[in-house]
């Protein structure tokens, strides 16, 4: 039964509330309840209390109220079909495997963490220490966006000012923002992406109501010929690490690009998501560098680089876009945690993050080295093929002669491995027999036993 304290402050109604409630979510079944009035009686308070309570109840959809009837408990629905199927969908992601190929995963190594971690503690030192908080610039964290502009001119070529910089929540809420810009302008552009390319993109076009044209990447790049017979003119690119293929694009093409969208007065969206990662050449200069009319846009994101959890990226736009941004977005707010950028802002000038690149490029480079060497002696025993690749944190095979993927897949399974089918990145040719490897998640010691267990695998395919 309830207990109610008529010696503490808070109010009668709100206790008898308070424990009703907590008696509701233990019981799962329709129960009803005592009247107002039998309540009242039992307490010894007034019909008003308890109604009060009730009411409450009622509002919050807890308690149904039957005319002639009474008060019921709702009993929870637990198998609901929509919840039922976001459980199974978060299920299935989280099925472990102990060697996972996923995409996508990042390591921090501990020394990094530390110094993120002072960084961090230091920005909220300094936000507690100014005693005052308000809403800041939605272009973001100044000092970050001027540390974001040495990084990118030094390491990327990139050539802006900090005024040209947007602080966003990561690659994917970049897109989005000069898709909802673009959609704006009078004139109505004709988008297209590389085909296979990075399906989260191509979803972000549709949803903004840009249809795509699939045109198709080859080994120096998206093949221009294509682009050429399109009417495109609004193009989004991986030049320094095609994804998901790895192929890195060309001087000559990045070139050809650029003068074809200058002639059709167009845009480039360049995706720079994982240039840091280079281990056997230098990085080509970004397509943003090389651009002379002011039409591309550069995207760029701390997800590979320290974690996609941080929900971290930046912008470049070009310099006539960003009084169209700032109008478009006066009334929002910055985009990312201030604590996280300021923290952020510190890394980089703290010259931590370099450091951290620097560690993290030694250790892929080596699991990439790894890979190379299993991968090439499968492939000399004609079972696989794949793409070297000049860098970044997964590669891509195709497993020759393969009859069925799924079958594949479940064997993978019982060995406790997981490789990523190409299927969901390729939107006009079936690629069934190629798969991604993501191996940025995974320690030396993880790759090496689980590229063992997949050689069995592939030995023993029928
Ligand atoms: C091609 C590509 N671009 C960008 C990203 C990163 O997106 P975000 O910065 O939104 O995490 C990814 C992540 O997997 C990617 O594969």
């Amino acid at each position: 039964m309830y207990h109610l304290d008529r010696m503490i402050s808070k109010p009668m109604y709100q206790q008898l509330y308070e424990q009703i409630k907590k008696e509701y979510q233990v019981e799962a079944k329709q129960v009803k309840l005592p009247s107002i009035r039998e309540l009242a009686k039992e307490l010894n308070i007034s019909k008003t209390t308890v109604e009060q309570a009730y009411n409450q109840l009622v509002a919050e959809g807890l308690l149904l109220n039957i005319p002639q009837s009474g008060f019921y408990f709702l009993p929870a629905e637990p198998d609901s079909k929509w919840e039922q199927e976001i459980d199974n969908e978060v299920l299935e992601r989280r099925q472990q495997v102990d060697f996972d190929f996923r995409y996508g995963t990042t390591f921090f190594y501990t020394a990094s963490w530390n110094s993120w971690k002072r960084c961090v503690k230091k920005a909220m030192e300094q936000e507690f220490l100014d005693e005052r908080s308000a809403y800041q610039d939605v272009q973001g964290n100044d000092r970050l966006r001027s540390e974001l502009v040495k990084m990118l001119g030094r390491t990327r070529g990139v050539r802006c000012r900090k005024e040209q910089i947007v602080i966003t929540s990561g690659s994917l809420d970049s897109l989005d923002i000069v898709l909802n810009l673009l959609k704006r302008k009078s004139r109505h552009f004709q988008a297209a992406i590389e085909d296979p390319g990075y399906y989260a993109a191509g979803h972000i076009f549709t949803r903004n109501g840009f249809p795509l044209q699939n045109i198709p990447v080859e080994s120096e790049g998206i093949s221009i010929s294509k682009l050429a017979l399109s009417a495109a003119d609004l193009v989004y690119v991986t030049p320094s690490h095609q994804f998901p293929m790895g192929y890195r694009m060309s001087v000559a093409r990045r070139q050809q690009l650029l003068q074809l969208i200058r002639e059709r007065q167009g845009y480039i969206i360049e995706d720079d998501y994982d240039s840091e990662f280079r281990y056997t050449t230098q990085p080509l200069p970004s397509l943003q560098s090389l651009d002379r009319q002011d039409c591309v846009i550069y995207l760029g994101s701390f997800s590979k680089t320290i974690s996609p959890t941080l929900r971290l990226g930046y912008m470049v736009l070009p310099r006539h876009l960003v009084g169209e941004y700032r109008t478009l977005y006066q009334f929002d707010h910055e985009r990312a945690a201030y604590m996280i950028q300021e923290g952020m802002a510190e890394f980089l000038s703290s010259g931590s993050y370099y450091r951290h690149i620097s560690k993290a490029v030694g250790t892929n480079k080596a699991k990439y080295h790894l890979l190379e060497d299993q991968l090439n002696l499968l492939k000399a025993e004609g079972r696989i093929d794949w793409i070297p690749s000049d860098g970044g944190l997964h590669v891509v095979m195709e497993v020759l002669n393969l009859q069925e993927t799924d079958v594949f897949l479940q064997q993978l399974q019982q060995h406790s491995l997981r490789l990523y089918p190409l299927s969901k990145y390729s939107f006009s040719v079936c690629r069934d027999q190629f798969f991604l490897l993501g191996y940025g998640g995974l320690s030396l010691e993880e790759l090496t036993h689980g590229l063992k267990l997949l050689k069995q695998v592939v030995q023993n395919l029928s």
